[in-house]
């Protein structure tokens, strides 16, 4: 019974062009790497400025093992508070510009918790319409009412700000620049109406933590809004080149997680490893600027060379490309031929984005060289003449 409900399930997903397979790599995560035992291109990490592999993580975490062994051995409240996990909450404050950061095992396991430790049955959440999944999940586990406004639009999140009834939190939870689309959030807006009409703001940063702002602190440092958003999350997995996640705010805020939020309590703490690996990514934030300006470098001329090249881009402000295909066979055989071609681009396809919007998701780094960006367009320009596009 159970087997056939699995097998039918899988077969769906395959007719529907949404089954999804995984690829083997080889090695290790750089500008290229190996893919079933094939050098490629990657244009679809998240490890935006090239840290993945850096010596300084590499030999941070081999000091880190030495000194402190390679597990954290329960969760910080049973087994203790190891001295690197408060070292990387004071960088991560520090570079947030707040009094205070907690550190989480994952960045879904940190909105899965959050949400339902700041709302609950009574109260209102309103959700941007692409937000990751989760938050969505947060918001389902916390029991509140949430009311999904369309993406990045003040005017509707006003309508139902101005309709919540007035006894119950309320909260905005955005992220700040989009995982799908590569586009920001208008913040000043947001915030201005979270005090006009007395709500708490939540921002998920993962896409932005280490690329946009000071020294990489985020589009909240860029904006100058970190005195009013009260929660700000982000990811320690992607242009941090390690794994793990952290909300920055008040010391309150702290405290008061390390004693409600069930996804930080009831987890096995991160192990010293890893917590060595994003203090040094930390630091090199400030030591190598030259990385995030490599990546908007990037960014800009694949953006220029595939709009030359008549493809549509939406509204992308970033180095997530977002290449809009529409169906999702069409999105998976673009992104198989360009794996042909030497190009590892993931085609994204619903429920991860909405129906109708499968898109291959390009995404920049760092260190991509000039000549894997002209590898890059030529291969394009090919598949788009193959595929008649
Ligand atoms: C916007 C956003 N938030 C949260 C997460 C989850 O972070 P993590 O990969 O650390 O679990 C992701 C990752 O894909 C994301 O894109």
């Amino acid at each position: 019974m159970t087997s056939n409900f699995i097998e039918s399930a899988l077969e769906r997903l395959k007719q529907e062009g949404l089954y999804r397979k995984l690829r083997r790599v080889d090695g290790e995560q750089g500008a290229t790497l190996s893919v079933n035992g094939r050098e490629v291109l990657s244009l679809c990490s998240n490890n935006y400025l090239g840290l993945a592999n850096h010596p300084a993580l590499r030999e941070a975490a081999k000091q880190a093992i030495d000194r402190y062994g390679c597990g954290s051995a329960a969760s910080r409240l049973i087994s203790g508070n190891m001295t690197l996990h408060e070292e990387l909450e004071e960088k991560i404050a520090a570079l947030k510009g707040t009094e205070a950061a907690l550190v989480f095992n994952s960045g879904f396991q940190a909105n899965a918790g959050i949400i339902p430790a700041l709302v609950g049955e009574g109260d209102l959440i309103f959700s941007d319409a692409l937000n990751h999944a989760s938050l969505i999940d947060g918001c389902r586990l916390s029991r509140a009412k949430t009311v999904v406004y369309p993406h990045l639009d003040l005017d509707r999140l006003e309508q139902g700000l101005r309709d919540a009834p007035s006894n119950g939190r309320k909260l905005i939870v955005t992220e700040t620049l989009f995982s799908m689309d590569g586009d920001e959030a208008p913040l000043d807006g947001i915030v201005d109406l979270a005090e006009r009409y007395g709500a708490m703001v939540m921002v998920d940063e993962a896409h932005a933590t280490g690329v946009f702002g000071p020294s990489g602190a985020g589009v909240v440092g860029k904006l100058g809004l970190t005195e009013r958003i009260s929660v700000q999350m982000g990811t320690l997995g992607k242009a941090l080149g390690g794994f793990g996640a952290y909300v920055a705010g008040s010391r309150a805020l702290r405290e008061f997680l390390i004693n409600r939020c069930r996804s930080f309590i009831f987890t096995t703490s991160l192990p010293p490893a890893v917590l060595a690996t994003a203090i040094a990514a930390i630091d090199l934030l400030y030591k190598e600027p030259q990385r995030r300006l490599a990546l908007w470098h990037n960014a800009r001329a694949m953006k220029e060379g595939l709009r030359k090249l008549g493809f549509s881009l939406g509204q992308s402000q970033s180095q997530i490309l977002p290449l809009i295909i529409g169906d999702a066979e069409k999105c998976m055989t673009l992104s198989d031929k360009l794996l042909e071609k030497g190009l590892f681009v993931q085609g994204i396809r619903p429920p991860t984005v909405p129906p109708g919007t499968a898109r291959l998701r390009i995404t920049l780094m760092a260190t991509h060289t000039h000549e894997h960006l002209h590898e890059a367009l030529a291969a394009f320009q090919e598949v788009k003449d193959e595929m008649g596009l």
